[in-house]
């Protein structure tokens, strides 16, 4: 038997895609086929490129770039910088997607440790497109208090803690305009996983305990967490061997075929698979695709996730081994196939910005 659903216009609002002077990782052109793989109609890159998105030449060249060689349709954020880069904001927030603003350390240099820099770039930045924040453990209350007082659309990315958890669920009921965010890694894997991961599980956040996972899971079902973002991150297998392994790991190919096992499983409707990979990004960040933007997938074709079979130019996962549910039929955008289950089917640069606006 197979069954086959069409999931509409599937966005994945978080992902490094690499290219420019970090080309050696992976690139626009191999990420956004991969992403395609995975199902999505729709990728957002975030700013911690090299160099970084924080001022309008280094946005324009990366815009250009993207535009150029993506082959499904894109956004890219713009990030809040050290040095109040907020003179920036007027001249690139209409073909953005939303500010990131970096409050805890992870790959790249865009930290802001500083409340009160914080405060600046929350005051200047444009209420139309969302702030997207990494925020870890004590800071998401720091971030919550800028939300309260700014009260700009904000969006926590790669939620992790059952304590964080709390927080946003109050911030929820108080109306702050709040969204969540959860990744497959902290949805699947945990702490108990590491010893068999070694570097292949380390990423920001980091895997949390079995009590904060299963909070993750609550939140899904009682509907505080809005989307599951891949946060693919890819960096290559060398750069994972070494002494000083950077944090990371790719998602675009493996995000919806682990949550299609969580519906095989029980644990998830397609219902609400759809909202948390498609139709809530689409609300949240104001995007329109048109009707003929879907995917097609085949719910009972199994298989075992394997490196010989990603597309991601990192050549690995940290879900290799497990059998999964649930494969990428078809993609169509805006009237045209652009992947049949095995082939891109389109030429680079036909992927364009959503976030023009
Ligand atoms: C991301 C990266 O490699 O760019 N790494 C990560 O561990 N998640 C940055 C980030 O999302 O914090
Ligand atoms: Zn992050
Ligand atoms: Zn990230």
């Amino acid at each position: 038997m197979t069954r086959e659903i069409r999931i509409p216009a599937m966005v994945d609002p978080h992902v490094h895609l690499r290219d420019l002077d970090w080309a050696h990782k992976a690139t626009f052109a191999s990420e956004t086929a991969a992403a395609l793989a995975g199902g999505y109609w729709v990728v957002m890159d975030m700013p911690n490129t090299a160099p970084p998105a924080i001022n309008h030449a280094a946005f324009d060249h990366k815009l250009t770039r993207i535009g150029a060689t993506a082959v499904c349709d894109w956004g890219l954020y713009f990030g809040a910088s050290q040095d109040d880069n907020q003179t920036e904001y007027p001249l690139v927030a209409g073909r953005a997607c939303g500010l990131k603003i970096y409050n805890n350390a992870t790959t790249g240099t865009l930290l802001i440790a500083d409340q009160a820099a914080r405060d600046r770039h929350y005051a200047a930045w444009p209420a139309h497109k969302i702030i997207a924040v990494h925020a870890e453990d004590d800071t998401v209350a720091d971030i919550l208090d800028l939300v309260r007082k700014h009260r700009k659309p904000t969006h926590f990315c790669h939620i992790s803690l059952a304590h964080e958890i709390d927080l946003l669920t109050v911030a929820k009921e108080e109306g702050l305009p709040v969204t969540v965010g959860v990744t497959p890694h902290h949805l699947f894997l945990t702490v108990d996983d590491l010893p068999t991961l070694g570097a292949f599980g380390l990423m920001k956040p980091e895997l949390k305990t079995k009590a904060d996972q299963a909070a993750l899971w609550e939140a899904i079902e009682s509907g505080v967490v809005d989307v599951v973002e891949s946060d693919h991150a890819p960096h290559t297998l060398d750069e994972k061997a070494s002494e000083k392994p950077p944090y990371g790991v790719p998602g675009l190919e493996t995000t919806l075929p682990l949550l299609l096992t969580a519906v095989h499983q029980n644990r998830l409707t397609i219902e609400r698979v759809i909202e948390l990979l498609a139709t809530n990004a689409q609300r949240i960040w104001g995007l329109k695709p048109d009707s003929e933007t879907y995917t097609r997938v085949d719910l009972d074709a199994s298989y075992i996730i394997q490196r010989s079979q990603l597309r991601t130019a990192c050549g690995w996962s940290p879900f290799e081994g497990m059998q999964v549910h649930g494969r990428v039929r078809e993609v169509w955008i805006r009237g045209q196939k652009v992947f049949d289950g095995e082939t891109v089917l389109v030429e680079p640069g036909f992927g364009q910005n959503v976030a023009v606006g």
